[in-house]
């Protein structure tokens, strides 16, 4: 059975007063011992504090975005060594927010999933479509091309080293949620695309739901067979809610 992965995608939001005070809450209630691998994704400037007070606690730490290049003349880029140097684990890559508002196109984010494992980091690789897409019937086609153009760089013992993120576009941040049947359908065919792959390894390979994942909804989309967790935004930026949707995680 897979372990279940609640991930909190901060995006640019806190400062380090109340970065500081949310990772106390996260730690005092945790502690080390955990029901699911829990990891928070926080903005480059504060990773250094990740290390500080996470290190030896049960929950882990990454990046937002990396780039696809390993040094150099890249103003405002953060390297996946750098993100390393800080001992990040996670890192999300080819986010949507990232892909529209970035111009991230699938080459790209393959070539910086590359990247991060080379590095020793774990992509949390996002796909989804918008709106547009799913009323025109495309989800699977849209979906599909970005996780494959990802897997067309891989090497075969990289698959046992990536968590993929169904991300559908137009429930993120909108308080719309795909139901657990909708998401369900996604997910499995994500995995069979994996399958396609390497067999094994899929079956072993966290798949995570993200947009408008809240408290209230989140054990039943966690009770679905290919659900394995959760990649929070909004909700992780309270201790509480975030708290809550880790708790949903147990008991499947
Ligand atoms: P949301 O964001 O939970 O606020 O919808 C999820 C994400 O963008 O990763």
């Amino acid at each position: 059975m897979r372990r279940k992965l609640v991930a909190g995608n901060w995006k640019m939001n806190g400062n380090l007063a109340a970065n500081s005070a949310l990772l106390y809450e996260l730690v005092a209630a945790i502690g080390h011992a955990a029901p699911c691998d829990i990891a928070v994704c926080v903005p480059a400037p504060y990773l250094a504090l990740c290390q500080q007070q996470l290190t030896n606690t049960a929950i882990a730490w990454g990046g937002q975005d990396l780039s696809a290049h390993e040094a150099g003349a890249y103003t405002g880029e953060v390297s996946a060594t750098m993100l390393t140097d800080f001992r990040s684990h996670y890192v999300v890559v080819g986010h949507s927010e990232r892909r529209a508002m970035h111009g991230e196109n699938n080459a790209l984010v393959a070539q910086k999933t590359v990247r991060a494992l080379r590095a020793g980091l774990v992509p949390i690789v996002c796909v989804g479509e918008t709106l547009s897409e799913r009323e025109a019937g495309r989800t699977m086609q849209v979906v599909g091309d970005q996780l494959n153009a990802v897997l067309a760089l891989l090497e075969p013992a990289d698959l046992t080293r990536i968590v993929v993120a169904y991300e559908p576009v137009w429930a993120i941040g909108t308080g719309k949620t795909a139901t657990p049947d909708m998401a369900q359908e996604v997910h499995a065919g994500l995995r069979q695309l994996l399958a396609a792959q390497d067999a094994l390894a899929a079956a072993g390979i966290c798949i995570l739901y993200g947009g408008s994942m809240k408290p209230d909804n989140a054990r039943e989309l966690m009770a679905m067979a290919d659900i394995d967790g959760g990649l929070i935004g909004g909700a992780a930026l309270k201790s509480a809610d975030f708290l809550a949707i880790i708790a949903a995680s147990s008991n499947h």
